[in-house]
């Protein structure tokens, strides 16, 4: 297994890996929304022999990172290949100054078991939860914001907080995902 990225020509495997996780990719729009912005954002994979697990990231500041997709393919879950991915990943944030990383997925007071099994995930690599939205991605769809340290917070230049890089998830994004 060896990990590679920032990767251009993402989307193919990505998409295979998606459909491969058809209990949580079940939204074909979304699932071709995450496919397009592998090729927008920075994106890694895992290899052995093709791709079997991909992570997109999104820049919100230069010291604020959001994990925007993760997949391992059905076949290869369960084996530490997800937290090996997220390891190389945060190595690279941190090269490039990162300080903190975020991620959004469906709260406990949805039903999913699989997403259940997902914060699993994320709790496992150290994320904490933050923050709660009830309507963020639409009725029904409850958002758990989590965040996970990368280095101690250093001071933040003031003068940087208003640029905000032009690939910033909006709200309006989210919502339109998960219409
Ligand atoms: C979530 C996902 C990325 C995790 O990758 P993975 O390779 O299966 O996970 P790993 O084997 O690296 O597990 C890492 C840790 O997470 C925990 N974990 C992973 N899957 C779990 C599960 N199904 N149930 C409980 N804990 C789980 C393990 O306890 C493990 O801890 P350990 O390393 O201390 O033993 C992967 O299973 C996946 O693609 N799931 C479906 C899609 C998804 O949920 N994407 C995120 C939402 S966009």
């Amino acid at each position: 297994m060896h990990f590679i990225g920032p990767s251009t020509h993402a989307a193919r495997h990505c998409e295979r890996i998606l459909r491969s996780l058809p209990r949580w990719f079940g939204i074909e729009a979304s699932l071709l929304e995450y496919v397009a912005d592998s090729e927008r954002f920075p994106t890694f994979f895992a290899v052995d022999v093709d791709p079997v697990a991909f992570l997109t990231v999104r820049e919100h500041f230069a010291q604020s990172w959001e994990v925007h997709c993760i997949g391992v393919s059905a076949l290869h879950r369960g084996k530490g290949i997800g937290r090996k991915l997220h390891e190389h990943v945060e190595t690279w944030l941190k090269s490039r100054g990162a300080q903190v990383l975020q991620v959004k997925t469906l709260a406990p007071a949805h039903p999913s078991p699989e997403y259940a099994e997902t914060r699993q995930f994320y709790t496992a690599l150290g994320y904490v939860p933050l923050e709660m939205f009830p309507a963020l991605w639409g009725p029904q769809l409850p958002v758990l914001q989590l965040v996970k340290p990368l280095a101690t917070f250093k001071q933040a230049d003031e003068s940087l907080i208003g640029e905000r890089p032009e690939q910033q998830c909006t709200a309006r994004e989210m919502l339109n995902k998960s219409a």
